[in-house]
């Protein structure tokens, strides 16, 4: 057991996350302090109660992510909600000492917002910054990781200098295994009675308010000539649960592939007992407490659980490389994997892993050695995290009730397969399973509120609309002119500017939009950027409507929405709004400028960029 040096009053670390980042960023901090013998207590934000709790800890770290249009994650609101309450008196965590970390992305213009606020917050309740709060940026040429791992440095520093370890007492090394979250273990020797080509098919994931839908189409709607591959995917949803408004998403939980499971059962020489029944346990009031997302898939054998549950394709992080060194005897591959672990060889493992995009299940065939006890596999591969998709389609005019009834929600999804310095084509987990479904294929469906669209009674939502829209990021504006035109007609104004490579190869639902155009529906105006020698994007197309979107943003007051792949895209359609604004309001850049963070303010500008 690693001696507390901070008997009652464990380092508190919480986290506020949406998609898992902030979360797998906490619990690299909770295994950071635990090496360092402290005592730590790593939670979800909602899972404390600030009232009744938060004073009794002394040190404690904040992590969250911003989502929504600058929002605090749904599982750090309740807390947020609280910690907020007036009648807090301000000197209430004096004596605590708190620093923040925040995931966020520099293209939204409420970069690391939520971050921002509750650091702002505790320092208003009384408590002092032991370090200065740390902004991770997506677009940040190493991601995230870019600030985290200077800013974990510093504050691993900083709590060794407070606390010091007593003579002769080292940190725990990067090898020696922390105790395990959760445990798996063989329970019986007798094979469970399935077929094993049905494991990924038939078997799901129950999720909180997931329901089994079905495939009913899994249509390319690129040229098939085309490099890429776009699917216009239906799925058909029970009608009695299918509510949904133009913005909101859905959250799918990729599956391994039969072959790559196979491939990891080999390689760590499970192939015998691949189909034997595991039990599972959690470890009661762990250090950590990180939940898995969803009940255990039934039934729990390796198969099962390396097909639902782990993400044996994802980049591996540093920490991992830890954890394995401890299953190998190999003197050669353990030196050389505890070299990815030692803070001066960043570059190293970034030339490893993040740059040519190495998967788990490659390192571990590379270092063959390496052999991971069963009841490990879930602490040391990364839990699969399910992914966001926006809705495509409306579900207006469906009578709420009937369980017979189904209802059709739709999705467009770009197809991830690229290549980098490593030969083999790389893959993203959920898109290529995805793509592999067939009509009729069940799979499991969370519906997710969004935040891009303003409410159906609101008076923003009955406003003019400007959408920006490139490649995928059209299907949200497609659930949102498909509602708005059966909703309230055509006194709406719409305006789409649609960005793709080509007239012939990737103009998502042309016909449709060109039906909405002739029915006096919306205006169109498209950017086709391979089309001609010159590239030609939105941002373009921005520039030269500027007449037309100065009429509908400033005189008419429209919503301006963005949607689509984030990076350079979002950066250089605000820069051409200010220049429109700037052109024919006849207004220096700072008012311009300032006029589009004013839209934002008052909910006219809203981005939703992945
Ligand atoms: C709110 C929201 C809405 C979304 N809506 C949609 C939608 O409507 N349609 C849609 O298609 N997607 C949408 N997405 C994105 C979607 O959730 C997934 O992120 C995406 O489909 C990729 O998932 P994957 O598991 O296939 O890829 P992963 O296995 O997660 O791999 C993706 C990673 O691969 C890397 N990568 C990708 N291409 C390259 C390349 N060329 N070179 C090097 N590295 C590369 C990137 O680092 C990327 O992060 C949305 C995301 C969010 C958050
Ligand atoms: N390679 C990457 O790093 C990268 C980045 C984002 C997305 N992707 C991949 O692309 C797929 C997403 O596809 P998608 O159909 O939604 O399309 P997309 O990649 O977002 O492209 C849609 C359109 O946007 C254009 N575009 C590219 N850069 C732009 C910029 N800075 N400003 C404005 N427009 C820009 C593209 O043009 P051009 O392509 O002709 O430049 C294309 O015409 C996913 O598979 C994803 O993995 C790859
Ligand atoms: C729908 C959506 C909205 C976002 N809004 C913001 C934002 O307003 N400000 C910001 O800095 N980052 C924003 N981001 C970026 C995320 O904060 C960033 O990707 C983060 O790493 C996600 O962390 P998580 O996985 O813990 O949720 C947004 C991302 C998404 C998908
Ligand atoms: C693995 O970790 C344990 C602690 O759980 C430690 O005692 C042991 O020495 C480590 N083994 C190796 C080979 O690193």
């Amino acid at each position: 057991m690693a001696g507390s040096l901070l008997a009652g009053s464990p380092v508190l670390i919480l986290y506020a996350s949406e998609l898992g980042t902030a979360a797998d960023l906490a619990k690299e901090v909770a295994h950071s302090l635990l090496r360092r013998r402290l005592n730590v207590k790593c939670m979800e934000a909602n899972e404390l109660d600030p009232f009744t709790s938060l004073p009794i800890y002394k040190t404690i770290i904040f992590l969250a992510s911003t989502t929504g249009q600058g929002e605090i994650p749904m599982n750090g609101k309740d807390f947020w909600r609280k910690f907020l309450v007036k009648r807090i008196p301000r000197d209430w965590l004096k004596g605590v000492e708190f620093t923040t970390f925040g995931c966020g992305d520099s293209t939204y213009l409420k970069y690391n917002a939520a971050a921002r606020k509750i650091h702002g917050r505790f320092s208003q309740l009384g408590a002092t910054q032991m370090v200065a709060r740390g902004e991770g940026d997506e677009q940040h040429s190493e991601g995230i990781d870019g600030s985290f791992f200077p800013w974990l440095e510093m504050l691993v520093e900083t709590l060794s200098m407070k606390y010091p370890l007593p003579d002769g007492v080292e940190p725990l090394p990067a090898d020696h295994l922390l105790e395990p979250e959760h445990f798996v273990t063989l329970t019986s020797h007798r094979k469970v009675t399935y077929l094993v080509r049905d494991v990924m098919k038939d078997l799901h994931v129950q999720r909180p308010a997931s329901r089994t839908c079905h495939i009913v189409r899994n249509k390319r709607v690129t040229a098939e000539s085309h490099w890429q591959d776009v699917r216009h995917i239906t799925i058909s949803v029970p009608g009695s649960s299918a509510r949904w408004a133009p913005g909101d998403t859905v959250t799918l939980l990729p599956k391994n592939f039969p072959e790559d499971v196979e491939e990891f059962l080999v390689c760590q020489g499970f192939t015998d007992i691949a189909d034997h029944p595991l039990g599972f346990m959690r470890i009661p009031n762990p250090a950590v407490e990180s939940p898995l997302p969803g009940r255990l898939v039934q039934p729990l054998t390796l198969r099962t659980l390396l097909t639902h549950h782990l993400d044996l394709t994802s980049i591996p992080r540093r920490a991992f490389f830890g954890m394995i060194a401890n299953f190998t005897d190999n003197p050669v591959h353990k030196e050389r994997i505890l070299e990815f672990t030692n803070p001066e060889y960043l570059d190293e493992l970034y030339d490893y892993t993040t740059r040519p995009r190495r998967s788990i299940l490659e390192v571990l065939q590379e270092f063959s050695s390496v052999k991971i006890p069963i009841n490990r596999l879930i602490d040391v591969i990364p839990v699969m995290r399910a992914r966001a998709f926006s809705v495509a389609s409306s579900n207006t005019g469906h009578s709420p009730g009937s369980f017979d009834e189904k209802i059709d929600l739709e999705i467009l999804v770009a197809i991830v397969k690229y290549k980098t310095i490593i030969k083999k084509t790389r893959q993203g987990v959920c898109t290529r399973w995805l793509a592999s479904l067939k009509e009729g294929d069940p799979i499991s469906v969370v519906f997710q509120h969004g935040t891009l669209v303003p409410h159906s009674t609101t008076e923003l939502y009955n406003k003019p609309t400007v959408m920006i829209a490139p490649g995928t990021g059209v299907a949200p504006m497609r659930a949102l002119l498909r509602e708005r035109i059966f909703d309230k007609g055509h006194y709406l104004k719409n305006t789409l500017i649609f960005g793709c490579r080509g007239k012939d190869t990737d103009f998502f639902f042309q016909e449709e939009w060109v039906e909405l155009v002739r029915r006096d529906f919306l205006r169109l105006n498209t950017a086709f950027s391979r089309d001609q020698p010159a590239k030609r994007y939105v941002q373009h197309v921005i520039l030269e409507q500027a007449g037309h979107l100065w009429e509908r943003i400033f005189k008419q007051g429209a919503v301006v929405y963005v949607c689509g792949s984030s990076g350079n895209m979002p950066i250089a359609v605000r820069e051409a709004l200010i220049k429109v604004f700037q052109e024919k309001g006849e207004w220096e850049k700072e008012v311009a400028v300032a006029y589009l963070a004013h839209m934002e303010k008052e909910g006219r500008f809203r981005q939703e960029t992945w």
